[in-house]
């Protein structure tokens, strides 16, 4: 573009804005456009001297804010001696009110589902609004207002949270988190009324077909979030048949909403009580998704009410091992069971800013399933949703367990804490 970098001179009485190249490029921080003592500032990435990574990016902001503060020097003085908000702009208060309203999240109920799974509910108006199924959040509470525990402030780490449902009227927004390690456990410790951060949503939202015959497979918290996805399914005439694993019978939730959106229910359990299915043509097992798919496919369950050879697409959403097994068990015990058709997995890659190709934190390594070799890696905050046959399962699961010692460290100290809180009451 041909711009100079240049700095600023502020020149009194008049403070007006004079522009000069720079000769310390550490120092520059506007580009050489001036006109009527408006100016434009140069931060980040591509600012010759500060290119190269975020922190030097971040840097300049450091760096430069002082050039800004010294332009707004007399009104930043006036601001700080009469700090009450300006509410003599009319239309500035409207528009700060209106940001208020649509952008802050606060806690209204935290609903515990099973010994080990919490329903956050969040008035959060345009997270809420702009939500299709299939994508999620970012969850982290506030530094400042999080509970404070033996000394310690209870602080999130950044968590990814599949959307489970929201209602856009009044601007609610579900998210059900299996409480896994510190940070997932920290959420029912969250106060109701609270702010909290709900960035988002992120991801893609899933493709939704119209008239398709679809299997899910939900393992654990991919029941959570896979009734979203199959209520749209159902809202575009497809045929619905879901196999829902659970570990232990009494891990099931949200039936009542399972139900209304599927034309047949699996219910798979490993142990404990079994499911019993409310429906004439739902079924339960005892084993494994991949095992009671075998059965379906073979007439143990009875006459298949869609059976799969008419199967267009598999959507499967749980833990990196049962997306693996999905994938596997069509090219093994299940080989012959389908005809072509399109096997989605919701890869839960380790996460990080979750703002789309910005920390690759999240990138997933694919392989061409006819050769074997690696190809263009895929950022899963982008899109979640990926071919289960291109999908390196290897690589994802050593990724999700790259932070096991800090997530163990983590875990016994929140138990450390509370268990403290309780002896001191
Ligand atoms: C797209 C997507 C959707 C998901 N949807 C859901 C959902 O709907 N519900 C659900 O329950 N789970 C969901 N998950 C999984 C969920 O995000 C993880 O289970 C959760 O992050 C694990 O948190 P934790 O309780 O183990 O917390 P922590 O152990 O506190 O870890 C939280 C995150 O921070 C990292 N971390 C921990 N300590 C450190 C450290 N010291 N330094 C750097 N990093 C650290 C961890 O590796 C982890 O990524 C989803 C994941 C993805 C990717
Ligand atoms: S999590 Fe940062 S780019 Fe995907």
């Amino acid at each position: 573009m041909g711009l100079r970098i240049v700095f600023v001179l502020l020149i009194p009485p008049m403070k007006s804005v004079d522009l000069r190249p720079a000769t310390e490029l550490e120092n520059a921080f506007f580009t050489s456009y001036c006109s009527n003592g408006r100016t434009v500032t140069f931060f980040g990435d591509a600012h010759p001297y500060y290119a190269g990574s975020v922190v030097r990016a971040m840097a300049s902001a450091r760096n430069g804010y002082r050039e800004i503060s010294a332009l707004f020097a007399e009104d930043i003085a006036a601001a700080e001696q009469n700090d009450t908000p300006d509410d003599s702009n009319e239309e500035l208060a409207v528009f700060f009110a209106r940001l208020r309203q649509d952008y802050r999240a606060t806690v209204v109920r935290i609903e515990r589902l099973t010994p080990t799974i919490v329903e956050l509910i969040v008035r959060a108006p345009a997270a809420a609004r702009k939500f299709r199924p299939g994508q999620f959040y970012r969850l982290q509470n506030y530094a400042s207002t999080a509970p404070i525990v033996g000394g310690q402030r209870l602080v999130m780490e950044a968590l990814a949270m599949t959307g489970a449902w929201t209602d856009p009227q009044a601007g609610l927004l579900s998210m059900i988190a299996l409480e896994v390690g510190a940070s997932t456990r920290m959420i029912s410790h969250l106060a109701v009324g609270g702010e909290v951060v709900v960035m988002g949503p992120t991801g893609t939202p899933t493709h939704i077909p119209y008239g398709e015959n679809v299997l899910l497979c939900g393992g654990g918290l991919g029941n959570a979030v896979l009734f979203s996805i199959a209520h749209a399914l159902k809202a575009h005439q497809c045929r619905v048949i879901y196999f829902a694993g659970y570990r232990n019978g009494a891990d099931v939730f949200k039936m009542d909403h399972i139900e209304a959106a599927t034309d047949q229910v699996i219910w798979c359990t490993d142990a404990g009580e079994p499911i019993v299915p409310r429906r004439p043509q739902d079924r339960h097992w005892r084993g494994t998704i991949i095992e009671a798919m075998v059965a379906y496919h073979q007439g143990q369950l009875g006459m298949p009410l869609i059976p799969f050879n008419s199967i267009h697409r598999i959507i499967a959403i749980g833990s990196d091992g049962m997306m693996n097994a999905v994938r596997q068990a069509r090219k093994t015990v299940l080989q012959t069971a389908f005809r072509p058709h399109i096997a989605i997995g919701s890869i839960n890659s380790p996460m990080q800013c979750m703002m789309k190709e910005i920390c690759a934190q999240c990138l997933q390594k694919h392989r061409d399933p006819e050769t074997g070799r690696e190809v263009v890696p895929v950022f899963s905050c982008f899109n979640q949703d990926q071919e289960l046959d291109r999908v390196d399962f290897d690589n994802l699961r050593d990724r999700l367990r790259m932070n096991s010692v800090l997530e163990t460290l983590g875990t016994s100290w929140l138990e450390y804490l509370l268990s403290y809180e309780q002896m001191v009451g």
